[in-house]
């Protein structure tokens, strides 16, 4: 564990760590093209961080980790490289049904996970029941997920129930949140997007409405347990309001 944070309570844990951490894997393609390798390599080894960064969120006692690899607008890259994050994702999925037993990481994967292969989508099944008895630490990988989709789907899904009788009265925020795929995770309270870009890209629209942004020009695949510690750091000199005022 970082030597880098100071404050403990009494029993010796860690204070005002951020809940839930959401991260933007960028940079990739271009760790690759600075080594003169394939924009595959950048995907490789950006699947071996994510690896390191959740095992190092749960050592620290981070609850959630929540991670945007695939978006719905990603399809629009060449076959190829569609086809080799998928594989990708495959791979890791397999891997992680091996050390379920091990690790207790429970995973959820968040998005439309019907275009996906059969393949894929049995191990999406697989590792989600596998894992959901675990806790302390969930990873939530968003996969063909894009913001304005998911709060679409929401929508739809609680305006046919409502038409069913399934639901009655007021459309609250609970109670629409209960219709994301992130129903039952709390809102992220810190945003990391690496790789230098300073947007949100269709990512968690609904659920950072009070998330803290962190931005870095380090390549995901380059962004160290060093580099997490040091966005925990500036999150923790933020003032949270929520729209309040501190003394009033
Ligand atoms: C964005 O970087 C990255 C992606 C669209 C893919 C991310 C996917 C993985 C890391 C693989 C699987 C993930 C897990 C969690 C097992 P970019 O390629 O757009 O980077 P660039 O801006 O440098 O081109």
């Amino acid at each position: 564990m970082a030597a880098i944070f100071s404050k403990k309570n009494a029993a010796g844990e860690l204070t005002g760590l951020p809940r839930h951490i959401a991260i933007i894997l960028d940079g990739n393609g271009r760790w690759a093209k600075k080594r003169g390798l394939p924009r595959t390599a950048g995907h490789v080894e950006g699947s071996e961080n994510f690896r390191r960064i959740a095992t190092y969120c749960k050592n620290i006692g981070v609850e959630y980790l929540t991670v945007y690899a695939f978006s719905t607008e990603n399809w629009k890259r060449p076959p190829e490289e569609v086809g080799a994050i998928m594989k990708l994702l495959g791979k890791y999925l397999h891997e992680a049904v091996d050390t379920m037993a091990k690790d207790h990481i429970r995973m959820k994967i968040l998005g439309d996970v019907s275009a996906l292969s059969p393949e894929l989508r049995s191990l999406v099944d697989k590792t989600e029941k596998i894992s959901q008895g675990y806790d302390g630490f969930q990873a939530n990988i968003c996969l063909n997920y894009g913001g304005r989709d998911e709060i679409i789907r929401a929508a739809s899904r609680w305006a046919q129930d409502a038409a069913e009788g399934k639901v009655s009265g007021e459309l609250t925020e609970e109670i629409f949140s209960s219709y994301l795929y992130s129903a039952g995770i709390p809102d992220p309270d810190l945003l990391i997007r690496p790789g230098g870009e300073q947007r949100i890209s269709n990512f968690l629209l609904w659920q950072c409405a009070y998330s803290e942004f962190y931005y870095t020009d380090t390549l995901w695949p380059d962004f160290t347990p060093n580099d997490l510690d040091k966005a925990i750091e500036v999150y923790r000199s933020r003032d949270r309001r929520f729209g309040g005022v501190k003394n009033p």
